[in-house]
């Protein structure tokens, strides 16, 4: 069942177009599966196809070594083992890509291109990586682990998808007039705003890249853009497609480095107008404080979460349990919005742990190359360690432990799926982001106390609620103090749904029509008007 589960639920919960079921077909996504017990898949790791071409900064169009000529390994997290040595990017690395960005800004074309060429060179982007998608999902799970088949089937086309958004709205964005008193004829343009300044995490290295990118393109901005230390690779690889697609030199410039130096020169940088950021609630305030205390330039934060996912006494019990097993492990419980708090009503609590625990037991663990894979490795061993001391934590506080709770295998960072039952609201699995594949399962009474509870959070990032009573839904979706509240689905992305956090979840949102004022200027031009008749 679990092929067939992967397919289904991806193309569900992630609005796939078709051409993506049918790559799911292509690769064959299939019943019949076999749940995880052996570790064999792990000993001997598949070799990936794809060359490792580019390891060095992309700065003012072109591949090169950092000033420092210092470099880093990004690792395989199958085994811990170096892919490749990339380039490591400082201070001096950064200062150029924004002075490539700031020239390609202030002389141009970008800005002052038509904004249907800007749209036709990110179309013609689009469409090289749907031709190099397969290397590129290769890439994407060599670096990072998530399965391939998620990478390839979903990921990737839904990157094609964003690019394909944004690049229509580039010649869509535009100002407004409004009626003044007095003589005075008023234009409001909409400018981009300048050099954008981009950190991105390595959960969704690509997605996180197209979420930031494609806006900030589409409104004319230029970039820098730092990947995460754990997944520099695809980004360089799309940065040579940019290249080819047509996009003008400076306009997106690509820093490989770790946070406290590339990541921190970047956002203190007296040079960038505006700076962009997914990861942790801790390095958010980090960069808050650097954009404050350089040039106020403004700041959008996508952090943590610690999100509801509520189960009525009237729900579907079975389409909740996988969707609520979905919502968690999707990609190694590595995501932002997971659904780590299963909140589930009494009367069906006992029910509702016996198939949540059956459904973990099933799921399939290993070498994210395999098809039937649904789950690899955890980045690195900083974070498969962080979830193993949570996974201590819960077991320490008297949570009952359903199924796992320790590694998988003996190599690389792989963790059993986790489920706890019993779990009480106080305890640190149920307050602080685990970020691995522990499923925390809560019992509630009524409606009034588990909204309540559910907003008990100092996050606010997204949540969900499993029901059949419309109003139920009503009641929750308004009660629940969240960026996104899904009813009887979880973690549908499509490109023009705004996404970001209430509370220390963040500041601001992406996608959507709402990502596009993150990367704009507005600036009111008021004319007086010599003939007062023409009002
Ligand atoms: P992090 O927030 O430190 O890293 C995210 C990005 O910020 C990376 O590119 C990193 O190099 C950069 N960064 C780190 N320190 C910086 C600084 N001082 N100035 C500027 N940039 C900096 O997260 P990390 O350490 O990778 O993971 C820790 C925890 O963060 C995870 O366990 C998880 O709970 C959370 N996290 C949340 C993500 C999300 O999607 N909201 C993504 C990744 C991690
Ligand atoms: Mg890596």
């Amino acid at each position: 069942m679990a092929g067939r589960r992967i397919s289904t639920m991806l193309s569900r919960s992630l609005s796939l177009p078709s051409t993506v079921t049918s790559l799911g077909k292509k690769y064959g996504l299939r019943r019949g599966m076999q749940r995880f017990s052996s570790a064999a898949v792990v000993e001997e790791p598949i070799a990936p196809s794809v060359q490792v071409n580019h390891t060095k900064l992309f700065i003012n169009g072109q591949f090169v070594d950092s000033a420092s000529g210092k470099t880093f390994p990004t690792l395989d997290p199958r085994t811990g083992e170096v892919i490749a040595h990339v380039a490591e990017g400082d201070k001096e690395d950064v200062n150029r890509a924004v002075s490539a960005a700031r020239k390609a800004f202030d002389e141009g074309p970008w800005p002052k291109m038509s904004a249907y060429e800007r749209s036709r060179i990110m179309l013609r982007f689009a469409d090289l990586v749907e031709k190099n998608i397969e290397e590129l999902a290769q890439l994407e799970t060599w670096d990072n682990g998530k399965p391939y088949l998620q990478a390839l089937t979903s990921e990737l086309p839904i990157f094609v998808r964003l690019f394909h958004y944004y690049a229509g709205w580039a010649d869509k964005i535009h100002g407004l007039t409004v009626p003044a008193d007095g003589p005075h004829h008023v234009q409001v343009l909409h400018e981009p705003i300048g050099v954008a300044g981009q950190i991105v995490p390595w959960n969704f290295p690509l997605l996180m890249f197209a979420w930031k990118v494609g806006p900030a393109l589409a409104c004319g901005n230029t970039i820098v853009l730092k990947t995460a230390e754990q997944t520099p690779l695809t980004a360089l690889y799309v940065a040579k497609l940019f290249r080819e697609a047509g996009l003008p030199d400076g306009v997106l410039n690509i820093v490989s480095g770790y946070g406290p130096t590339a990541g921190a020169a970047l956002a203190s940088h007296m040079d960038v107008d505006k700076i962009a950021f997914t990861g942790s609630t801790e390095t958010g305030k980090v960069v808050l404080e650097l954009a404050a205390r350089s040039n106020l330039k403004p700041v959008t934060l996508e952090l943590g979460g610690k999100s509801p996912f509520i189960v009525c006494e009237d729900a579907d019990i079975d389409s909740a349990v996988e969707i609520a097993h979905f919502a968690l492990f999707f990609n190694q419980g590595q995501c932002c919005c997971a659904g780590s708090r299963t909140f589930v009503h009494e009367k069906i609590y006992d029910e509702f742990i016996a198939k949540a625990k059956a459904r973990a037991l099933k799921r399939t663990v290993g070498d994210p190359f395999k098809k039937e894979i649904e789950q690899g490795p955890q980045i690195d061993s900083k974070q498969f360690q962080k979830v193993l001391g949570y996974i201590k934590s819960g077991i320490d506080s008297n949570a009952t432990l359903e199924c796992g709770g320790a590694q998988f295998g003996s190599k690389g960072y792989f963790i059993q799926p986790t489920v706890f039952s019993n779990v009480q609201d106080d305890m640190l699995i149920a307050r602080d982001e685990i970020f691995g594949p522990v499923q925390s399962i809560l019992k509630f009474k009524d409606i009034d106390e588990v909204i309540r509870r559910a907003n008990a959070t100092r996050y606010g990032l997204a949540s969900g609620v499993f029901t059949s009573n419309i109003d139920t839904a009503n009641t929750v979706s308004r009660g629940l103090r969240a960026g996104t509240v899904w009813v009887n689905c979880f973690d549908v992305f499509d490109a023009g749904i705004p996404f970001g956090g209430y509370k220390m979840s963040g500041i601001g949102r992406e996608k959507g029509i709402y990502s596009l004022n993150n990367y704009l200027q507005v600036k009111a031009v008021v004319t007086a008007l010599k003939n007062p008749a023409w009002l």
